[in-house]
């Protein structure tokens, strides 16, 4: 397929000769829902809360999908459900195959998907197999068998370095913070051998040597798949596979970006991968091995009706490194975390946004694009620090805070941004809503891993993690029938609930909606982009301006407002707008628009 970029120029309006340089080949687009569905991540332990326990439940899901299908979204990613003792949050799964008594029964698994299906959204649910929690059968089994035995097989046990095992196997340092061995206690009492866990010490690794472990995987596919789930995200989908030479790498990596903005040494000693800098290639991350796994989970989707689909979350180095994840025969997506952790910045954003296309494009797999999600500082404070892109790892009350009015503004433009963009796109739970971190959260009632693992540095996750507001004037806004929840939410929260945004023109509720029904009516998500060069006088370094079918879009990231003169009809904008000194439109700092332009109408030629 021939993915070269075509440049034109050509006159976009009477008055304004552009130069537009065409990315996606709409060619290469298939019909598959997902290619171009906006998914909708749902956070099970905080959407909604029927049974007053304070934690998000299934049954609070199902009767809040009503919002979802208002909003306009295709679909639904809930994050996991399953049975687990919640040491992070249930990306601990102790069985796979049933639903947590705290989110419910699998009674109540089907009774969501019956309704989404019928509401004409699609479900797709979290699968966590780089890892299961230490309370999964196997993992007991594992502890109670010994060393060499089948059981201990499943999972990475090794023996320890040193003249009585005393040192971990290697150096490797786990992504919450700490070594990512633990030793475990024998049968008899005597020091052990050392098991591997690249998360928390709760989440032992699996060992995808064994084709026990591929084989139950699959059968946990079909599991779901027979329940009729319309696809898997799949979660550290680069972390599978590790080369068994197990060499030493001692890097600490940032989770999502799969890198660290700074390098260096972090407070507890462990080193950073440090920026794009190379430290070496990681022995267990985006090993070439992995492929072969999704190629078989490819086969068994292709055995079902529909069109399921396959979500990789992989921190891999490079678009193309990612948009590997999506060849024909392995998965449909994968996630596109470089566009969530580029600094505001049109150029960076612009190259991103390229990078991205291109590398999804020579596959055939579509982009996807996201802003948000539960391991990130929410988009709407992340964009009001004073340094942008991914952000740090959680904010505290002693952290310098985000300027909340220049945040929420940069994510409407973000958002408008990324929806008109050709591809598929995640919204996180709340990013409707505007909603900000919780910034103040009281550090006793943290419960990531991360922010203990590190020894306290790291203020971790919880924060984008809060309780949905849904109604301004109801105890806990309306979360749960007696106002419980697992994390308080800061008092100013009512002026995000739901029902103090519905039907307000200009909230940022209806400003998503309007969004998410144009994008329908343009036909964007299936669209191709082509950059628009020489657009009035806008420096090119502060605004982004493309096309994507007929519409026009105009983002303004530079410190002053930007006139397009050109004869446009307005389409959608992410705030305000004002007239310029020549009557045209004048896209405000930190706004995007979206427009059509006009053709002048032609005077008749004189006879
Ligand atoms: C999930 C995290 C989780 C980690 C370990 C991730 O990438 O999104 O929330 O802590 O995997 O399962």
């Amino acid at each position: 397929m021939n993915n070269d970029p075509v440049t034109t120029t050509h006159t976009l309006d009477a008055g304004a000769a552009v130069t537009t340089t065409t990315l996606v080949h709409p060619a290469t687009a298939g019909r598959e829902w997902w290619r171009s569905a906006v998914i909708y991540q749902v956070y099970p332990r905080s959407f909604a809360d029927a049974d007053g326990d304070g934690l998000g439940d299934l049954a609070g899901v199902t009767s809040r999908l009503g919002h979802l299908t208002r909003l306009g979204v295709d679909a639904v990613w809930l994050s996991p459900f399953y049975t687990s003792p919640q040491h992070d949050a249930g990306y601990d799964v102790a069985d796979y195959r049933q639903v947590d008594p705290r989110f419910g029964t699998l009674t109540d698994a089907d009774a969501l998907l019956e309704k989404a299906h019928r509401l004409g959204l699609k479900v797709i649910v979290d699968l966590v197999p780089n890892h299961t929690s230490n309370e999964h059968a196997w993992f007991q089994a594992a502890l109670a068998a010994a060393p060499g035995s089948p059981e201990r097989e499943r999972y990475v046990f090794r023996e320890g370095r040193g003249e009585h095992g005393e040192l971990a196997p290697t150096n490797w340092i786990s992504v919450f913070g700490g070594p990512a061995w633990s030793r475990v206690t024998e049968a008899d009492g005597s020091p052990g051998q050392w098991y591997l866990h690249l998360f928390d010490v709760t989440q032992p690794d699996l060992n995808w040597e064994n084709e026990e472990v591929r084989l139950e995987l699959e059968s946990i596919l079909r599991f779901w798949l027979d329940r009729g789930v319309d696809g898997f995200r799949v979660d550290v989908a680069h972390g599978l596979v590790k080369d068994q030479s197990f060499p030493d790498w001692g890097h600490r990596t940032d989770m999502v970006s799969g890198h660290d903005d700074e390098g260096g040494e972090d407070e507890l000693g462990d080193v950073r991968t440090g920026g794009h800098a190379d430290p070496g290639p990681s022995p267990y991350w985006d090993q070439p091995g992995v492929h072969e796994i999704y190629r078989r989970w490819r086969r068994v989707l292709e055995s079902y009706d529909g069109d399921r689909c396959l979500v990789a979350e992989a921190w891999a180095d490079g678009p193309e490194k990612i948009a590997a994840y999506t060849r024909p025969d392995e998965m449909h997506q994968a996630f596109n975390f470089d566009f969530l952790s580029t600094p505001w910045d049109a150029e960076l954003l612009r190259e991103s946004i390229t990078g991205g296309l291109g590398a999804a494009d020579a596959v055939g797999a579509p982009c996807t694009w996201v802003l948000s999600n539960h391991d990130v500082v929410r988009a709407a404070s992340r964009l009001g620090l004073a340094k942008t892109g991914k952000g740090p790892n959680g904010i505290g009350a002693d952290d310098p805070q985000p300027d909340a009015e220049q945040g929420l503004r940069r994510a409407r433009a973000a958002a408008l941004l990324m929806l008109a963009l050709p591809g598929s796109a995640y919204l996180y739970q709340g990013e409707e809503l505007g909603l900000p971190e919780h910034t103040t959260l009281p550090d006793e009632l943290r419960e990531d891993p991360a922010y203990v693992r590190t020894g306290r540095a790291e203020k971790g996750r919880d924060g984008c993690r809060v309780p949905l507001p849904w109604e301004a004037d109801a105890p806990g806004f309306g979360f749960s029938p007696n106002g419980a929840t697992w994390l308080p939410q800061p008092a100013d929260w009512a002026s995000y609930a739901v029902d103090t945004q519905k039907g307000v023109p200009g909230s940022t509720l209806e400003t998503y909606r309007a969004a998410l029904r144009l994008r329908r009516d343009y036909r964007l998500g299936t669209g191709s982009l082509a950059w628009v060069d020489g657009l009035d006088d806008c420096a090119q370094e502060s605004v982004l301006a493309f096309t994507n079918r007929e519409v026009l879009v105009v983002a303004n990231l530079g410190a002053t407002p930007v006139e397009l003169s050109l004869g446009v009809e307005l389409v959608h904008a992410s705030g305000p707008l004002g007239q310029g000194t020549t009557g045209g439109l004048l896209v405000p700092t930190d706004t995007t628009v979206w427009v059509r332009p006009v053709q002048p109408e032609r005077s008749e030629p004189a006879r």
